[in-house]
């Protein structure tokens, strides 16, 4: 219960109306009366109360006079000239108090300021080199005035004193706030609690029709909504979609995670004997299912005999191939099985193959041990171009455009090893902080061997390129723990507090 509403509604009882809120009794606690605290106290009182109707009030205004510390201090231990008074000795009996000693009992500046007071009041004289008292008693006006305004807020002997008193800095002004307090439409001596919700129980039990309940207040300060935060790497993310949208790429939907061998490595011409289908690289589904439809049985043969016995010049792995491998259900090691996926879709869409530009941000899964940098997870960037006549130029020129967009200018490239991309090209660039040429990608044109089994013409050439989204998403935040991005050790907070991203 709020003590000061209470105070002003016991009060109200008693008397009616309340003339003048200074002369309330109020609560130590609360700290002075004269206090602008104090007053703010007792006018949000006054405000909850009447938003009630339980009483009205107005505002009255006074000028009130406050001491400054040096003014309080006057009022306890009398004016500087009364301190250099009482400092000295009576005249004849004892020896004049030398200046340097009275220096000593009253500091430097009582001494200095109260000396000339004093000898005008006539309260002491010279003599030798020191001063007496002249006089037994003195009347410290000075100190009773400050007395006086400390417990009126004011002088009865008026205005002028009071501008005196001011201009010593002694004293200053305020405007002190005091209400007249009447008796509401709804006065009671207790303040009831009125409902603020309208609850389930009220409803069934019907009491919501006699409550009472408290009123809207629409110039209250709502609480601050929290709104969602997108994770850095959403933010990263976005940026690289912008890109390829800006490039006239199309999204992939790669939303599932689970894949068949033979579509994250079969149709990828990845041999069924790869380490890479290892159980240490990648993670098998055990149960619920763990293995796959069949794949589609007409491309399911081609693929089956370009791994085993080749074709169009190829020689294949002429190794054996197996339908247990292929539906195998597994965690993707790369969206790429998405994008071979996509590519025997164009191939075989009604009105058969055409130009495409394709490309998927996506999560992929690796059996890898886990360190600083690397998890058992990751983000995938993708970019696939299918088109006639492509050539292993228009793939470093794609990149350069594309790496260009993000800042990035200086690439070199270096041959590499895919099954499925031949030439295969790893992409490097300089890192003008690290000072060193650091990997940003794997890229490479696309086999034969798994192209035509998807059923894209002969003459249609396939580039792609793939890189990890947490990458430039650590350099871009300065991040060089990956748990500090993934995971269970993330803090909200840095979430939401993260920047945008502009490349
Ligand atoms: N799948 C490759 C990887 O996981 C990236 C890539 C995609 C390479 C397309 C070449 C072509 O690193």
């Amino acid at each position: 219960m709020d003590t000061l509403q209470q105070l002003v509604l016991s009060t109200l009882n008693a008397t009616e109306i309340i003339e003048d809120t200074r002369r309330l009794n109020i609560p130590e606690e609360f700290g002075s009366p004269n206090d602008q605290e104090t007053q703010l106290a007792l006018q949000g009182a006054l405000n909850s109360l009447q938003s009630k109707d339980m009483i009205s009030y107005n505002i009255n205004e006074q000028i009130v006079h406050v001491l400054t510390p040096e003014g309080s201090q006057i009022a306890r231990e009398g004016s500087h000239e009364a301190r250099v008074w009482s400092a000295a000795p009576f005249k004849g009996e004892h020896s004049p108090l030398k200046l340097s000693d009275l220096k000593i009992k009253v500091g430097e500046d009582t001494s200095k300021i109260g000396q000339g007071r004093a000898f005008k009041n006539g309260w002491i004289g010279k003599e030798g080199d020191g001063i007496v008292k002249l006089m037994r008693s003195i009347d410290d006006k000075t100190q009773v005035e400050l007395q006086e305004i400390e417990s009126y807020g004011t002088l009865k002997a008026g205005d002028k004193a009071l501008a005196e008193v001011r201009k010593r800095k002694l004293a200053i002004q305020r405007k002190y706030l005091w209400f007249t307090v009447k008796k509401g439409a709804n006065f009671r001596s207790e303040i009831e609690k009125l409902e603020t919700d309208l609850t389930v129980e009220m409803l069934s039990s019907g009491s919501w029709k006699t409550s009472k309940y408290k009123k809207y207040n629409f110039d209250a300060e709502g609480t601050p909504t929290n709104g969602g935060a997108l994770h850095p790497l959403l933010k990263v993310r976005e940026e690289f979609r912008n890109i390829f949208f800006e490039m006239g790429f199309a999204e992939m939907p790669t939303s599932n995670y689970v894949e068949s061998g033979f579509w994250n490595f079969d149709a990828l011409f990845v041999p069924q004997q790869h380490p890479a289908r290892d159980l240490q690289d990648t993670f098998y589904l055990s149960e619920d299912p763990s293995t796959s439809l069949d794949p589609p049985s007409e491309l399911y043969s081609k693929v089956a005999t370009i791994h085993s016995i080749g074709g169009n010049g190829s020689t294949g792995y002429r190794a054996p191939f197996l339908k247990t491998e292929s539906t195998k259900l597994l965690l993707r090691t790369h969206t790429t099985a998405r994008s071979a996926n996509m590519l025997y879709d164009i191939a075989n869409q009604p009105g058969g193959f055409k130009p495409t530009k394709m490309f998927s941000i996506d999560r992929v899964f690796r059996n890898e041990t886990m360190d600083a940098t690397h998890l058992a997870e990751f983000h995938q960037v993708e970019g696939v171009v299918a088109d006639r006549g492509l050539t292993l130029g228009d793939l470093i020129g794609f990149m350069q455009t594309f790496f260009g967009k993000m800042g990035i200018t200086n690439l070199r490239f270096k041959p590499a090893y895919n099954p499925y991309t031949e030439p295969s090209l790893e992409i490097f660039a300089f890192h003008p902080a690290l000072k060193k040429w650091v990997e940003i990608g794997n890229s490479g044109m696309f086999r034969p061997e798994m192209l035509e089994p998807l059923g894209l013409p002969s003459d249609v050439r396939v580039h792609g390129w793939g890189l990890s989204l947490e990458r430039p998403t650590m350099i871009r935040y300065g991040i060089n723990n990956i748990r500090t991005l993934v995971g269970h050790k993330v803090s909200i907070e840095s979430v939401e507090k993260s920047s945008a991203v502009r490349f």
